[in-house]
């Protein structure tokens, strides 16, 4: 699933560097149109984990964000979503962060839904499928956590 945006001068601040919640919001929707292709339902976003912006995107960039799923559990999958900027005049891209996010498939009354497995065929699907697997395992102990702590 590829997504492109141009970016203009309302995704950006003063000094012409854009937002990092720009391309946050860019991040969550790529992944949530691979989650929603696979699920062929409606999905919600239950985790972000962690970006770091590793290069500044400019007005009149071009982002590109590169989402698959790396994981798929029940009802829960896990998109990997790549970031890439070029400028159209320069050429050439530069990557600036990749992202992995969780979504929630969910049936006609809100409530999780069943999805399609995922298969990996490739050494690469395998191992991005391995390390889903264990991000999603510390995802649900900090849930656990996070659970926890309202209690007190
Ligand atoms: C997503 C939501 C419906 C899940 O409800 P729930 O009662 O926690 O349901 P479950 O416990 O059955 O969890 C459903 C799946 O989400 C996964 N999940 C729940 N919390 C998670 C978390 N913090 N991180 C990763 N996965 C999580 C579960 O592991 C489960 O996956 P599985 O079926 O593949 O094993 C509920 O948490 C919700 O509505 N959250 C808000 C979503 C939202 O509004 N997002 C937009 C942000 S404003």
């Amino acid at each position: 699933m590829q997504l492109s945006q141009l970016l203009e001068p309302q995704h950006a601040n003063l000094r012409g560097d854009v937002h990092g919640g720009w391309i946050m919001k860019l991040v969550d929707e790529a992944g949530a149109l691979s989650a929603m292709r696979h699920s062929q339902c409606r999905v919600v976003t239950v985790a972000i984990d962690q970006m770091m912006f590793l290069q500044p995107i400019r007005i009149g960039d071009l982002v590109t964000l590169e989402a698959s799923l790396t994981y798929v559990g029940r009802t829960s999958m896990e998109a990997r979503v790549a970031v890439t900027a070029e400028d159209p005049i320069k050429g050439g891209q530069t990557y600036t962060n990749t992202a992995y996010l969780v979504y929630v498939a969910l049936d006609d009354r809100g409530k999780p839904k069943a999805v399609p497995s995922l298969i990996a065929e490739t050494d690469l699907e395998k191992r991005r499928m391995d390390e889903g697997a264990k991000r999603q395992e510390y995802r649900l102990r900090q849930r656990e956590s996070e659970l926890q702590d309202l209690d007190r």
